[in-house]
């Protein structure tokens, strides 16, 4: 078992501010998920040059994978690596898709500054309770806490659902009340992976629910709303990954206006994996085929480190408007 660390130990904040001047100020705050070294390089190095605050998201699965120890030590690094690089960002460690009391409970032990407690596919009624019981905890050390009322459809490591549920506005304000969570996830047609969509010949995507989130924001003025399943597949990316041995037919995204559209209104978290698995998948690919004799790991993950650089900056800069606001 390890120490119990507080993440004001480690440097990293809770999302309170963040979200807060987030909301007011129209922009969102970038949620980067991440479960290795040149992620989390990638992910200060453009947060750093961009001035953007930061939310570095960790799955259970990134968690199993990378291990609990060496993420807390990885999150510290990353709050030093940021300050030698000569600007103070606001930098929270965040639980994406915890599923149970326990799983959060470990990661505020262990240092995170907000988890999230996804009791979606719950009941009502348990989710609310669920969701009652981490806020209590997470409360008590000044961690705050995401909570979620609607199903988006998709795959991200263990979490799975075939399709999506909307939001119901009616329930966000009893939930918020109930539950005291911090910022709500709501299902308003976006979802998780590179699949978003399945389009006929010549279809388009469909537009996000604006009504939807409307609605909401109706019913908890000011509160602070969070996006999951928010990546544009970027079809570059595709592009590349089918041009070189891949095989990635009919991904598709969410596009990057509607995605602005939503961070200029109380949506002030935006998730972002699948599109930077997307640029690393892309990048090694096209580095390993053009340089088959290559055996250095650092010369095809430095390749692809540098396009997600690239790719983040472009992200703050122009999808969440979330660059200068550190
Ligand atoms: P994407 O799969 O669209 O990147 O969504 C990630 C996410 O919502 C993490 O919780």
């Amino acid at each position: 078992m390890a120490d119990v660390v507080s993440y004001k130990d480690l440097g990293l904040v809770n999302s309170r501010e963040i979200f807060r001047k987030a909301v007011d100020g129209g922009y969102a705050i970038p949620a980067y998920n991440f479960n290795n070294l040149e992620q989390l390089q990638a992910i200060i190095t453009a947060c750093v040059e961009t001035r953007s605050p930061v939310i570095l998201q960790i799955s259970k699965g990134a968690r199993n994978y990378a291990n609990e120890t060496m993420l807390r030590y990885m999150a510290t690094g990353a709050v030093q690596m940021a300050k030698e690089m000569g600007v103070e960002i606001p930098i929270v460690l965040h639980l994406d898709h915890g599923d149970s009391f326990e799983l959060c409970q470990s990661c505020i032990e262990s240092g995170f500054s907000s988890v999230m407690i996804d009791g979606s596919h719950l009941s009502y009624a348990d989710n609310v309770a669920l969701t009652r019981q981490v806020v209590d905890y997470a409360h008590a050390h000044d961690v705050t806490v995401e909570g979620e009322l609607g199903v988006l459809a998709g795959i991200e490591d263990e979490v799975v659902a075939e399709k999506s549920t909307y939001t119901q506005p009616d329930e966000v304000e009893d939930f918020v009340k109930k539950t005291g969570v911090d910022s709500l996830a709501i299902s308003i047609g976006t979802s998780h992976g590179a699949y978003k969509f399945k389009l006929k010949e010549g279809e388009s995507v469909p537009p996000l629910r604006f009504d939807i989130l409307a609605e909401c924001q109706k019913r908890i003025p000011g509160f602070p709303i969070v996006l999951h399943g928010a990546s544009s597949v970027l079809p570059e990316y595709v592009a590349l990954i089918n041009q070189y041995g891949g095989k990635m037919d009919g991904a598709v995204g969410v596009p990057e206006d509607q995605l602005r559209k939503a961070a200029a209104s109380a949506v002030c978290k935006i998730n972002i994996d699948s599109d930077g698995r997307l640029a690393v998948t892309a990048k090694v690919r096209e580095y390993l085929q053009n340089n088959p004799s290559e055996f250095d790991p650092r010369k095809y993950l430095g390749a692809a480190r540098t396009e997600l650089i690239r790719l983040i900056k472009h992200k703050n800069e122009t999808v969440l408007g979330s660059a200068g606001k550190a």
